[in-house]
């Protein structure tokens, strides 16, 4: 689970391909941000405002969660928010395989007053054992999972995430999920290859990382950034395209690897996903649907789930 054993096992067979999680180093992060930031990545800010609704929602029905997990948590913003709108400071913890992600994160949520935060720096996997153990006896606990986290799982992964994540609840939990849905081809196409660029700088950065810190001997130039809707698949397909033959040289890995010109390295799928098609897999998984908040326009959506039956 290093980015040394990511990169070796990617690249060193073919078709290469790295995880997505390593986009989000320092610098990975910001760009991150700065994508948040740009008009024509919607969901972000149409999350904001369906987050700022179902917090109202829940503190009119549900007593407030004793327990709050949120796996991914980026830069702590939207769960800072979340938790003002909830009302109360219930023991918080934080799942990041992205040390930056969890400082910044935790810094967030301090600065706003919250004091009992806990972070896993590792895997999903690890941060739901440690929800099964640590989420008190009494009240409920709630997972957010949100941006568009879901959709980079493909489909049988998703399924056994949301399963994994069913068995580290009980039942009456709640499961705040975003997803980000089907749309016209033209917007995702916008949102995943920007014209400022920052997107390709985003994806280009996986490649920066290997020079700081694997040694590698990229030239950044002669990659192109590439972002592909598969309509079949239903997902947005990103990677890094050799625009040359050449040869990259990655010591810290143990690694020579040889491109055609145009061969590449995928770098992140983002599956797209139909609001009621989503919800029958979550239910399979062991939840019921409470709650949906849609915004057409942006095409983004949160659902609030309670585990129920237990998951076979
Ligand atoms: N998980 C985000 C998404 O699927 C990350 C992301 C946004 C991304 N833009 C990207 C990943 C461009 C790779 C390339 O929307």
């Amino acid at each position: 689970m290093s980015f040394e054993s990511d990169v070796r096992r990617g690249l060193g067979t073919k078709p290469y391909r790295l995880p997505p999680h390593w986009f989000y180093d320092e610098l990975g992060s910001r760009l991150f941000d700065a994508i948040c930031l740009l008009p024509w990545y919607r969901i972000t800010r149409a999350e904001r405002r369906l987050l700022h609704r179902a917090a109202r929602a829940m503190t009119q029905a549900t007593p407030r969660p004793a327990f709050v997990a949120e796996l991914g948590p980026g830069n702590g913003e939207k769960l800072t928010l979340f938790l003002e709108d909830l009302g109360g400071a219930p023991p918080i913890l934080l799942v990041d395989i992205s040390h930056e992600a969890l400082a910044a994160s935790a810094a967030r949520l301090a600065k706003a007053g919250f004091g009992r935060v806990a972070a896993v720096r590792g895997t999903y996997e690890a941060g739901l054992a440690r929800i099964a153990r640590e989420r008190p006896r009494r009240g409920s606990a709630l997972v957010l999972f949100l941006g568009s986290n879901v959709g980079n799982f493909e489909p049988p992964r998703a399924a056994r995430f949301l399963r994994d994540v069913r068995s580290a609840l009980e039942p009456g939990d709640g499961l705040l999920l975003g997803a980000d849905l089907v749309k016209p081809e033209k917007d995702l196409l916008l949102a995943y290859d920007d014209p400022l660029g920052v997107t390709a700088a985003f994806n280009r950065n996986v490649l920066a990382r290997m020079n700081r810190e694997l040694g590698a001997d990229v030239d950044l130039t002669s990659f192109a950034h590439r972002a592909v809707w598969n309509a079949g698949e239903g997902r947005m397909e990103m990677s890094l395209v050799s625009r040359l033959a050449q040869t990259v040289r990655i010591p810290g890995a143990r690694l020579d690897v040889r491109f055609r010109k145009g061969e590449s390295i995928f770098t992140e799928a983002s599956y797209k996903y139909v609001s009621a098609d989503l919800r029958v897999r979550v239910e399979a998984a062991g939840f019921a649907a409470r709650r949906h908040f849609e915004d057409r326009a942006a095409g983004y959506a949160l659902t609030l789930f309670t585990a129920v039956n237990r998951p076979r």
